[in-house]
């Protein structure tokens, strides 16, 4: 296939010190390093990088280099391990053992850092990724805010980048980021919501805005609603005791759903740049009407999962789960209505909905066109014209795929729905990758046009809380189930149905 491009070629990114705080947990060996790893291979690594890892448990920066280079090879998305890109991450490797509560820690940390900075003219340049459990964001934060670590000095930087969970509802983010903004300015702050490493997340933006095609009918006008689906054929696993306590609403809406919403629905920015469109995408999150609590169980149901298959296996149900509370009413699935008050989009229901336990995996962004006004063909009504749907898939069918009507070919005029689907396997020939490259990569050029800022985060979790308060208040009652390995509730369903509509399959 030909394309006509306008790329831009990267370059390395600055030389740092990469301060990994939890550097002993999953996130670090699974997706971390081999993310340092995949910049290396593609010359984004700078040559002057040190990691310095910091955790818990005793060990010595040796081990600690030994841990990470066995564990590479396991967790790497590229089958041969190129042994340069390898030093080029593992060549400087330090650890510091500590407390991340105790002041001494961050002490250690510092003599760590003058050594290093000395030796591999990292220039200052200073990444902390907390890769922690959500405790530890607001006292490290602080730690590095107080200890002076963090202070941006003589021209180098030093930025945050804070995991997920950023927060569990609207106090406890806004209470987190008046925390870290009290001793971090806003542009040291980097919030991950991983949805964002996503090549189809960040090209909604391109399809938007690269394009003269869509803007014209992105609107009230043309589009009738629009569909959300973050679908999971996996189960909770081993994380019975994070998810019994969080839930699919706060573990999924207020992060990753919203990002795609306002990514849909955002008005243009003025320029491609952080501000602006962070901009863009906190205000049309905060255009979102705020529901009653009767509006609130009305436009919303909350499921659990119960016995079935799923991926060919027999699944238990949720409440049967290692350290899930048996009586437990937390939901493992969601599905909402919101309505957004804007000239856009007044009128126009977006309908999101996640779980676990599907029968499949499938994220997909579906935006239903008008119908037809009127039966010009005397053979088929209106009603049995197959629907106009835009439908960006996320993954794992990465595409974006239009769905109208044709004649069938023949004497009469019949009519029948075909699609026509752009795959990005056809198009472009891109190396499998942990989807932490380019935040990585963004982060170290300084650059957080995919980072959402405090007031984005504070409006997803806005929109969210009258949802968390109408359950908390309503406890079990109103909670559905679904079988395992279904498409989730027939509440679902019948939310739909009320408006005239249905979810597509999840096939
Ligand atoms: C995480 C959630 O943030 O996203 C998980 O905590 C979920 O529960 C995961 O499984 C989904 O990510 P992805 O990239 O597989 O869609």
């Amino acid at each position: 296939m030909t394309t006509k491009t306008a790329a831009n070629r990267a370059r390395p990114a600055d030389p740092c010190c990469f301060v990994i705080f939890g550097s002993s947990g999953d996130l670090t060996h699974r997706l971390l390093v081999p993310a340092l790893y995949n910049l290396a291979t593609e010359g984004l690594l700078p040559d002057d990088f040190a990691l310095i890892g910091v955790s818990r448990s005793q060990s010595s920066s040796e081990d600690f280099r030994a841990d990470l280079a066995g564990s590479l090879p396991k967790f790497a998305t590229r089958r041969d391990i190129d042994r340069n890109a390898l030093e080029r991450v593992l060549g400087c490797v330090a650890y510091v053992q500590g407390d991340p509560d105790d002041n001494a820690t961050y002490a250690k940390i510092g003599r760590e850092l003058a050594r290093i900075e000395h030796e591999r003219a990292t220039r200052g340049n200073r990444l902390f990724y907390l890769a922690t459990p959500p405790a530890g964001f607001a006292p490290i934060g602080s730690h590095l805010g107080e200890s002076g670590l963090a202070r941006p000095q003589n021209g180098a930087w030093r930025r945050v980048v804070i995991e997920k969970p950023f927060g569990t509802d609207l106090s406890s983010a806004r209470a987190l980021n008046q925390k870290l903004l009290s001793v971090l300015h806003e542009d040291q702050i980097f919030r991950i919501d991983h949805y964002l490493g996503k090549e189809t997340v960040q090209n909604i933006m391109v399809l938007r805005f690269a394009n003269g095609l869509f803007e014209p009918i992105w609107n009230r006008h043309h589009i009738e609603h629009v569909q959300i689906t973050v679908a999971e054929s996996l189960t909770v696993g081993r994380r019975g005791s994070y998810y019994d306590a969080t839930g699919a609403l706060r573990d999924m809406v207020p992060n990753h759903l919203f990002q795609l919403l306002s990514l849909v629905a955002m008005e243009p920015p003025s320029r491609f740049a952080a501000d602006a469109v962070r901009a863009e995408k906190a205000q049309v999150l905060d255009a979102i009407q705020l529901p009653s609590a009767d509006e609130a169980l009305r436009n919303s149901v909350r499921a659990q999962y119960g016995d079935g298959y799923t991926d060919n296996r027999a699944v238990e149900a949720y409440r049967n789960t290692p350290q899930v509370d048996p009586n437990s009413t937390t939901e493992t699935y969601v599905a909402l209505k919101l309505t957004i008050d804007n000239w856009r989009w007044a009128n126009v229901p977006f309908y999101l909905r996640t779980g676990k336990a599907l029968r499949a995996k499938q994220t997909e962004v579906a935006i239903k066109f008008k119908q037809a006004p009127i039966a010009m063909f005397r053979d088929t009504p209106v009603d049995r014209l197959a629907e106009n749907f835009l439908v960006i898939g996320i993954q794992p069918n990465e595409c974006i795929g239009l769905e109208f009507n044709a004649k069938i070919p023949g004497p009469s005029i019949s009519i029948g729905g075909v699609g026509m689907t752009f795959k990005y396997e056809d198009y472009f020939d891109v190396a499998p990758s942990t989807g932490y490259e380019t935040l990585i990569y963004d982060c170290m050029i300084g650059d957080a046009i995919l980072y959402p800022r405090a007031d984005g985060i504070e409006a997803g979790w806005r929109v969210v809380q009258p949802f968390l308060d109408a359950w908390r208040d309503a406890r079990g009652d109103g909670l559905a189930t679904y079988r395992a390995g279904s498409e989730g509730p027939k509440e679902a369903d019948a939310l739909l149905a009320r408006d005239g509509r249905r979810w597509r399959p999840i096939a």
